[in-house]
């Protein structure tokens, strides 16, 4: 039985109510949580998306009729409720907003009855993610991810305010397009008016955003979906949302003053952190060679130590091998973990073969001043006093050394440094680290391709100061790239753009682009640059990233309404999924069957 709501009209959330409505008559909707029938006295926990207030239903009020619907209703029913504010006779919940107050029931009407639940609707689920999943629409019930969504809004709505004031204007950029080179492999949407010809899903506006600023719209914004067809982690989905921005007539400075500031602004309002300025600043050269990583949590030390000097002319092959093939040899100190069981240790050494390298070197440095190590007998004790010294070891400490290519010792590290900073709960959850990493390479070698590839994109702007190395050493070319990372999370990133054609016509060279490719993947951007073209810059956040990171989400699924699992499938709509064939039929597109792996 479903009742109507014709003649009611909701005056209030349920948490908008407390003590100062004591005597009011109010009316209250929502869905029906605890409920607690203590023989002619029923209290319920009515829910809606502000919070819970207690319903108190006596028969006295609300007639037999009334109580008898109250003393039946089941979880998640939705009721409206017309009834007076009152202060609590029974004990007060302090945990609730509305602890101290409760509203007497007058009148009730069943609006919908609901069947048993898959699962409770509890904050802190205990219930398998996939099937909450499944039945997303339950879940997005649940007062956690609620406060989630919420706070999503919340920031997406202090975003445009700010940016409005700055004097940034909203533009849509479309979502049918070409090919937009961020590295990614793209989603194709077949054409039906042009049969075998396929628009690209974007994987973020870059290519519109610039002609924007040639059509001369100087400061442009949007809140906007991206697609990228790869390997999902809990910090990357195939769609989400970037703010993405481009400015005019500025270089980085500009870029980072006005991205502080929205920070700032972002933060306080949302959270109420308060965000000191300006944030630190990392070179990448610094951020590797300390954190191992281009987006360093900088809320611990662990840093990384190159000890390739100390080390060049020692016993140990793997260490001086290492040097003979341009590599470096780096280690953390991890303070006061001698005594590190065997088996922790063994662990370490397998995620570090996990993430690339070929081994992991270790020393206990034991109370008594002597060594425990896996290498000790390859070198002289006055080499491990060398060592030792310059890893700044002291009695009780575990030093870890990696060697390789530079780029496989960073990563090793890297990595082991967030998991030793992670088990060894060396860091505050509710520090907040920004941080800009700033001068990254232009271009970074590709083995898989046998070439240089671009770092950020092709349109990025190499540094003044190192362009003369183009020709002879480029992997030394820096760029006006930039990143804002939280926590070793990159939030975002972006460039100054190259907008000379002497230039971008060098840089797609370099990249082993032909001309002709060039004009046919970007004809229409650099036709545009002929035109009368703006020095001009930009960057963009991940949106989902900056929630999940704010709200202390586990997974960017908790922050995302409908979020696609693992697979990139929706466990709740089943997408994707096979079409009718006359829709294939008008795509003149033919189903290959897929080469099982
Ligand atoms: P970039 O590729 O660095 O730059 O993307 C910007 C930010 O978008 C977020 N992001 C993602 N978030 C969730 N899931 C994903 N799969 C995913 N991929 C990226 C990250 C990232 O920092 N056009 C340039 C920006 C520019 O140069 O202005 C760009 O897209 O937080
Ligand atoms: P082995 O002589 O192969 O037993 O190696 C001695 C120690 O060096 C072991 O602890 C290995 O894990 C470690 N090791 C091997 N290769 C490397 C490497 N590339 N970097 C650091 N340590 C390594």
């Amino acid at each position: 039985m479903a009742e109507s709501m014709v003649g009611l009209k909701r005056t209030h959330r349920c948490t908008e109510l407390n003590e100062s409505n004591v005597g009011q008559q109010v009316t209250v909707m929502g869905w029906v949580g605890t409920q607690r029938n203590k023989g002619g006295i029923v209290f319920v926990d009515l829910r809606d998306r502000s919070g819970i207030l207690q319903i108190i239903f006596e028969e006295n009020d609300i007639g037999s009729e009334g109580f008898e619907k109250a003393s039946k209703l089941r979880n998640e029913d939705v009721i409206a409720v017309v009834g007076t504010v009152e202060n609590r006779a029974g004990a007060v919940n302090d945990k609730l907003a509305t602890g101290k107050i409760e509203v007497r029931a007058k009148q009730i009407r069943v609006l919908s009855q609901s069947d048993v639940l898959p699962f409770p609707i509890e904050e802190n689920s205990k219930t398998k993610e996939e099937l909450r999943l499944k039945y997303r629409y339950l879940d997005l019930r649940r007062p956690d991810l609620q406060k989630n969504i919420m706070m999503r809004s919340k920031i997406a709505s202090e975003i445009r305010a700010f940016m409005a004031k700055e004097g940034f204007i909203e533009i849509e950029t479309p979502m049918l397009g070409k090919s937009t080179p961020e590295g990614a492999r793209e989603y194709v949407v077949p054409s039906r008016v042009h049969p075998g010809s396929f628009y690209t899903l974007p994987q973020s506006p870059q290519l519109f955003k610039q002609l924007l600023m040639c059509s001369g719209y100087d400061r442009y914004i949007q809140i906007v979906k991206c697609f990228r067809d790869e390997d999902l982690r809990a910090d990357r989905q195939p769609e989400f949302t970037q703010v993405d921005m481009e400015l005019s007539f500025v270089d980085v400075e500009d870029v980072l003053d006005v991205n502080e500031r929205l920070i700032k602004h972002v933060c306080k309002e949302s959270i109420g952190l308060d965000v000191t300025l300006p944030l630190p600043r990392m070179t990448w050269q610094e951020a590797m060679d300390r954190f191992g990583s281009d987006k360093p949590d900088t809320r611990f030390g662990l840093e990384l130590v190159d000890v390739s000097d100390v080390v060049k002319n020692c016993g140990f092959g793997v260490f001086t091998s290492a040097l003979e093939n341009k590599g470096s040899v780096r280690g953390i100190n991890v303070k006061g973990q001698a005594a590190m069981p065997r088996k922790k240790i063994d662990a370490l050494v397998e995620m570090a073969k996990g993430s690339g390298a070929k081994g992991l070197a270790y020393l206990c440095i034991n109370e008594d001043g002597t060594y425990k190590s896996s290498f000790a007998k390859f070198m002289t004790d006055e080499e491990l006093d060398l060592l030792v010294k310059a890893m700044n070891g002291e009695p009780g400490d575990l030093l870890l050394f990696a060697a390789d290519k530079n780029k496989i010792v960073w990563t090793v590290l890297g990595q082991l440094r967030l998991e030793l900073g992670k088990q060894l709960e060396l860091y505050d959850e509710n520090q907040f680290n920004f941080l800009w990493i700033t001068e990254f390479p232009l271009l970074e070698w590709s083995d898989e391709e046998d070439r240089f590839v671009a770092m950020h994109h092709p349109f990025t702007m190499p540094m003044d100061e190192d362009w003369q190395y183009i020709d002879t050493d480029p992997g030394r070319v820096r760029a006006k790239a930039y990143d804002i990372v939280l926590n070793g999370v990159e939030l975002g990133g972006g460039s100054v753009r190259i907008h000379q054609a002497d230039i971008q016509s060098k840089m797609f060279e370099v990249l082993g682009l032909s001309e002709e490719t060039a004009k046919e993947r970007f004809g229409f951007l650099l036709d545009a640059f002929r035109y009368g073209v703006p020095p001009h810059a930009g960057l963009a956040y991940g949106l989902d990233r900056f929630v999940m990171l704010l709200m202390h989400a586990d997974s960017i699924r908790d922050v995302i309404a409908f979020p696609k699992v693992k697979d990139a499938s929706c466990l709740m709509t089943q997408a994707p999924n096979v079409v009718p064939q006359k829709q294939l039929d008008e795509l003149c597109i033919e189903i290959k069957k897929p080469v099982e792996e």
